[in-house]
C-alpha cells in the first residue's frame, strides 16, 4: 500500500516536472503578463514589444514588426512582397487582411512558356518578369487603419531608424545573404546593397540601408499610398520599364488588399480558424485534421511509424486535392466547403490502409461536394487586451526575384512562380498545380501560407504559422496535433521534428534526428519512399494563453534563431 502511494507521488512529481521542463523543448515558453511578440528576428520582436509598451495594441505592434523585418530580415521580411494577416480582436471578431501580390495587367496564362510550349527555366523565379504587384504596404496600412490605435508615422519610424542607422547582422541574417549570393549578384542594385559589390556581409557586421531608409521616410511623411502613387511607385515603374518587367504605374495604383472571412473547422472539440483562398493552406489543414480525427494518434505514440504513416497518407490526399481544385476564389470556383466537410474526410479515411502506403501515382483528387526556410516569415503577437495577430508574409523565394528596384532599396518578390506556369510541370517547390491556378491579370497566385488561430470553448488558446512553401501547411498541422493529441506545450510543439509529404513527388521528407532509422525502415516496409537525407522544415512562431492563469506564452522556433519577447 505504502509502495503504491509512493509510486503515485513519484509519478505526480514527474508529471509536474515534465509540465514545467518539457523534454524535447529547446527552452520554456516565454511567460508574460501583458503581451508577447514572437518572430524570426530578435530586433523585430523587440520593436513589437516596445510599440505595445508605448500603448499600441497587437495590430500596431504587428505592423511595426512587419516593417522592421523588411529591414532586419531582408530575405523574407518585406515591403516589396505580400502576405496574409489574421487578426482576432479581444472581443472575438476575426478577420484576415489579404495583401497577397496580384499578377500585373500584362500577365497572361502562358507567359513563361517558349515557342514550343516548354517552361522557360527561371523565368518565373528570377528577375523582373517574376515580380507580382506588391501588397505589403497597402495591407499593413489597412490593418492599422481598421484595428490600430497608433499613427502610421509612429509604427513606421522604428523600421526607418533601423535602415538609416543600421543594425548588427546576426548569424542567421548573414547566412541568409551569403546563401543567396549568386542570385543577388545578378542584379547591380542588390549586388551593391547586400553584397557590398563583392565583399559580402558577415556575422557581426553593421548594415546600413540608406535608400530603404529614404523610402521609409517618404512613406512615413506622405502615407502608404506613396508606395503606389508617389516617388517610390515612379522609381519602381522606371526600373521595371528599363528591364523588361511587367508592373506598371496602373498596376500599382489599382492594387488593393482584400478583407477575408476566415475558414473554420473543428478538431477534437477545438475550433480551428484559418486561411481561406487565395491560400490553399486553411482548406488543406482542415481537410487533413478532419481525416486524422478518425484515428487515436496519441495511443499510437508521437512519431511512431503508425502515426507517421497516417500523417503521410493524409498529406498525400490533401495535396492531390490542392493541385486539382485550388486557386484564387475571386477568379475560379474552389470547392472549399466540400473539401473541409467531415463527410468528405470520412470517405478519404476509408481509402487509407493502416499498414501500407498508397502510391501517389494512384491517388487522384477526390470528389468533394533541402533547407529553404529563410524564405517567407511568420510572426505572432498578443497584447494586454487579448488582441492577437498571426501574420505570414513573403517575397516567395529567399530575396524574391533578386531585384532591388533602383533607388528604393526595396527588394521585389518572385511570387509569380506560385502560379501554374504549365499544368503538370512542377514549380520551384516541386508542386504540381492545375488550371484553377493559371495566370490571369490581377489574379492572386495560390499560396500555402496558413496563419491559424485555435480556440477552445470559444476562447483564444493559441496562434501559429510558418514559412516553408508547401511545407507550411504540414508544419501547422503537426504543431496542432502535437498540442492537441500529444499534450505538448507550445514550445515543444514548435521544436519537435516534422515531416512533409506533398503528394508529388512521392517522397517523405524528414528533419535531422527527427525520424530514427528503425522508424524509417518501418515506413519503407509499408511502401513509403523516404528521402535519403534529412533537411529542416519550417520556422514557426506562436503565442498561447495559459487557460488557468491568462499568462501569455510565447514560443519562437529555434531553427532560425528567432525570439519571443514578452513584457
Ligand atoms: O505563398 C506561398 O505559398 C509561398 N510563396 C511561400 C514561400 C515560402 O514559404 C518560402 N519559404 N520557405
Amino acid at each position: 500500500m505504502k509502495r503504491s502511494i509512493a509510486l503515485i507521488l513519484l509519478t505526480t512529481m514527474l508529471l509536474a516536472l515534465t509540465a514545467t521542463a518539457p523534454r524535447g523543448a529547446s527552452k520554456e515558453p516565454v511567460r508574460a503578463r501583458h503581451g508577447v511578440a514572437a518572430s524570426v528576428n530578435e530586433i523585430a520582436s523587440r520593436v513589437g514589444v516596445e510599440v505595445m509598451q508605448r500603448g499600441g495594441n497587437a495590430i500596431d505592434a504587428a505592423v511595426a514588426v512587419g516593417l522592421a523585418l523588411a529591414v532586419t530580415w531582408p530575405s523574407a521580411g518585406n515591403i516589396g512582397g505580400g502576405g496574409f494577416m489574421m487578426i482576432r480582436r479581444a472581443d472575438g471578431a476575426t478577420e484576415i487582411i489579404d495583401y497577397r501580390e496580384r499578377a500585373p495587367l500584362a500577365a497572361s496564362r502562358d507567359m513563361y512558356l517558349d515557342g514550343k510550349g516548354d517552361v522557360v527555366k527561371n523565368a518565373s523565379t528570377v528577375g523582373y518578369k517574376a515580380v507580382g504587384v506588391p501588397g505589403t504596404v497597402a495591407g499593413l496600412a489597412l490593418a492599422l487603419s481598421r484595428h490600430g490605435k497608433l499613427k502610421w508615422a509612429d509604427v513606421i519610424e522604428p523600421a526607418r531608424a533601423l535602415a538609416a542607422e543600421g543594425f548588427t547582422l546576426n548569424h542567421q541574417t548573414a547566412r541568409g545573404i551569403q546563401g543567396s549570393k549568386d542570385l543577388l549578384s545578378r542584379f547591380p542594385e542588390s549586388n551593391r546593397i547586400f553584397l557590398r559589390s563583392g565583399k559580402p556581409f558577415e556575422e557581426g557586421d553593421r548594415i546600413v540601408q540608406p535608400e530603404l531608409a529614404q523610402t521609409l521616410a517618404r512613406l512615413k511623411e506622405k502615407g502608404p499610398r506613396e508606395f503606389y502613387e508617389g516617388e517610390t511607385a515612379r522609381l519602381i515603374v522606371d526600373d521595371m520599364k528599363a528591364n523588361g518587367g511587367l508592373v506598371t504605374a496602373r498596376d500599382l495604383k489599382e492594387y488593393e488588399p482584400a478583407i477575408r472571412v476566415p475558414l473554420k473547422g473543428t478538431y477534437r472539440g477545438y475550433e480551428i480558424v484559418t486561411m481561406p483562398p487565395p491560400s490553399s493552406g486553411g482548406a488543406a489543414l482542415i481537410e487533413m485534421l478532419n481525416v486524422l480525427e478518425h484515428y487515436d494518434l496519441s495511443r499510437m505514440g508521437w512519431n511512431s511509424s503508425a502515426e507517421l504513416h497516417l500523417l503521410v497518407e493524409t498529406m498525400r490526399r490533401a495535396f492531390a486535392d490542392r493541385a486539382e481544385f485550388m486557386g484564387d476564389a475571386d477568379f475560379v470556383k474552389v470547392p472549399v466547403s466540400g473539401l473541409i466537410s467531415k463527410k468528405y474526410a470520412d470517405r478519404l479515411a476509408q481509402t487509407i490502409a493502416p499498414d501500407h502506403a498508397t502510391p501517389s501515382e494512384s491517388v487522384r483528387a477526390g470528389k468533394p461536394t533541402g533547407y529553404e526556410s529563410t524564405e517567407t516569415t511568420h510572426f505572432t503577437l498578443i497584447d494586454d487586451e487579448g488582441n492577437v495577430v498571426s501574420n505570414t508574409y513573403t517575397l516567395n523565394n529567399s530575396f524574391g526575384s533578386g531585384v532591388t528596384a533602383q533607388g528604393t532599396g526595396v527588394l521585389l518578390n518572385n511570387e509569380m512562380d506560385d502560379f501554374t506556369s504549365k499544368p503538370g510541370v512542377p514549380n520551384g517547390y516541386g508542386l504540381l498545380q492545375g488550371e484553377a491556378n493559371a495566370i490571369a491579370p490581377r489574379k492572386r497566385p495560390l499560396s500555402a501560407m496558413t496563419p491559424t488561430i485555435v480556440l477552445k470553448d470559444g476562447k483564444f488558446l493559441f496562434a501559429i504559422g510558418s514559412p516553408g512553401g508547401p511545407t507550411i501547411i504540414n508544419t501547422v498541422l503537426q504543431i496542432i496535433v502535437n498540442i492537441i493529441d500529444f499534450g505538448m506545450n507550445i514550445q515543444q510543439a514548435i521544436d519537435s521534428p516534422r515531416i512533409h509529404h506533398q503528394w508529388m513527388p512521392d517522397s517523405v521528407r524528414w528533419e535531422p534526428l527527427g525520424v530514427n532509422s528503425d522508424t524509417r525502415a518501418a515506413l519503407v516496409k509499408m511502401g513509403h519512399t523516404v528521402s535519403d537525407k534529412p533537411g529542416y522544415i519550417g520556422d514557426a512562431h506562436g503565442v498561447m494563453v495559459e487557460p488557468k492563469t491568462g499568462i501569455r506564452l510565447g514560443a519562437s522556433d529555434p531553427r532560425l534563431g528567432g525570439a519571443a519577447i514578452g513584457y
